[in-house]
């Protein structure tokens, strides 16, 4: 039987906390008076001096107006509060005589942890960032029956306490979770981005309400029914992995004509001009870190892959030319090779200089879901000395000669 402390017991903490008392020993601390039959409410220095483990679940809260039962997207941006927690955590620090494994439930944004608490918290103590997706209402049984555990670690291995917490964890489950571990910024992450799915998907299926009442003739529930049958592409880890971004001969062109369809039925809002103007900041983003390799090493960019993908000839709606035109509109000149491209322009058979190229293409990740596992082959030698910009992170980068860089993976 683990002894464990909750500081904040309130919506989410009180029925957490209830939940770990059936197998454990728990004491909960709250700034207001909270009464609770399984656990035993009492002052902080008791708590933290008879927890092994402090689970820590105060309010992150909001400014004013900004919980999104008012209008506030013209409000200027704001980082939820963090007082509480720097509270708790001077409170830990004030009253522990002994290391305590301290666990942050509560959500904050990433880089949060690192940037604010973590300097504050005595070295002594162990520390865990283990946000909850849990929903009000159902609070006890999300705590036992999570579709998955995310625990945040220093430098994201699965460090001896992170273990611990698993362990005590399996004590309480009914269902069998997955065990997500990352750095606290990569679980922030999860937690957070989570929310965010879950906000555009309910965006996305509401707008094609707003078409239905607008365009007519159209149950909105015969769409998404189909869309939500859709397992192949978008109901399932399929587009799941950063990288390139859409393109091709439908894709982009679809959402272009789109902005005109919510324009001419005047929906009021515009998530395509949104969807696409968010795709050329991607590509102007992954141009300028291009043009920032080239001008740390001196070489020049080339493009690995110019069609909108692998195996195609087809340079329609292409996100390389997109990255291409960012290239040269920071005043960097861009090659291409591309074996197949129908459009030769700027296209090399050879590169026989080192270069910082883009491996655009991914075989595997584009063709996997038939079955064809071949990963891209090279399309020119690629020269000792160059630089090879991968952004789906799947080259391996201990390459003789070559420095692989993984765009999107800042943890190494
Ligand atoms: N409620 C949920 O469904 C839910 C789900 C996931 C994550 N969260 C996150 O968990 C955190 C807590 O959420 P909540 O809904 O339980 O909030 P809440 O306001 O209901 O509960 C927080 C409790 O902490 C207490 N408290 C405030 N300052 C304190 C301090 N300095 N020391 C000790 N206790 C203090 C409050 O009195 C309150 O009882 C938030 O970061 C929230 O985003 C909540």
């Amino acid at each position: 039987m683990a002894k464990i402390g909750f500081i904040g017991i309130g919506k989410l903490g009180l029925d957490c906390a209830e939940v770990m008392a059936e197998k454990h020993e728990v004491r909960g601390y709250d700034i207001v008076p909270r009464t609770s039959d399984s656990v035993r409410v009492c002052d902080i220095a008791e708590l933290v001096e008879e927890s092994e483990w402090i689970f820590i679940a105060v309010p992150t809260p909001h400014a004013e107006g900004y919980d999104g039962s008012v209008p506030s997207s013209h409000m200027e941006p704001r980082d939820f509060g963090h007082e509480a927690v720097i509270d708790a955590i001077n409170r830990v620090n004030a009253n522990a005589t002994t290391s305590k494994k301290v666990v942050l439930i509560s959500t904050v944004l990433p880089g949060t942890t690192r940037r604010k608490f973590i300097t504050l918290l005595d070295p002594k103590h162990q520390f865990l960032y283990n946000p909850y997706l849990i929903a009000m209402g159902s609070v006890k049984w999300d705590m036992a029956n999570p579709e998955m555990v995310i625990i945040g670690t220093e430098d994201g291995s699965l460090t001896g306490v992170a273990g611990e917490l698993i362990d005590l964890y399996k004590t309480i489950m009914n269902n069998d979770p997955r065990y997500e571990v990352g750095t606290w910024d990569e679980c922030e992450a999860i937690k957070i981005f989570y929310n965010t799915f879950i906000s555009a998907k309910v965006g996305l299926v509401n707008m094609i309400q707003d078409f239905a009442m607008k365009i007519g003739n159209i149950n909105v529930d015969v769409v998404t029914d189909a869309l939500a049958k859709s397992t192949m592409r978008i109901m399932g880890p399929k587009y799941m992995t950063a990288g390139m971004g859409d393109a091709g001969a439908c894709h982009p062109r679809d959402n272009i004509a789109l902005r005109w369809l919510a324009a001419e039925y005047e929906v009021g809002y515009d998530l395509f001009d949104t969807v696409m103007h968010a795709r050329e900041i991607q590509a102007r983003n992954l141009a300028l870190f291009l043009v920032e390799e080239s001008k740390k090493s001196g070489l020049p960019v080339v493009i690995h892959g110019k069609a909108y993908k692998p195996d195609v000839e087809y340079c329609i709606g292409s996100y390389s030319t997109l990255v291409g035109f960012y290239v040269k509109e920071a005043g960097l000149p861009v090659a291409y090779v591309d074996p197949l491209s129908d459009n030769k322009d700027e296209v090399v058979d050879t590169v026989d200089h080192p270069a910082v190229f883009l491996w655009a293409h991914n075989r595997k990740i584009t063709y996997e879901y038939t079955g064809d596992q071949q990963d891209t082959q090279p399309y020119c030698k690629i020269m000792p000395g160059s630089v090879i910009v991968d952004p789906w992170r799947k080259l391996p980068l201990d390459m003789a000669d070559i420095t692989v860089v993984h765009y999107g993976n800042t943890r190494l």
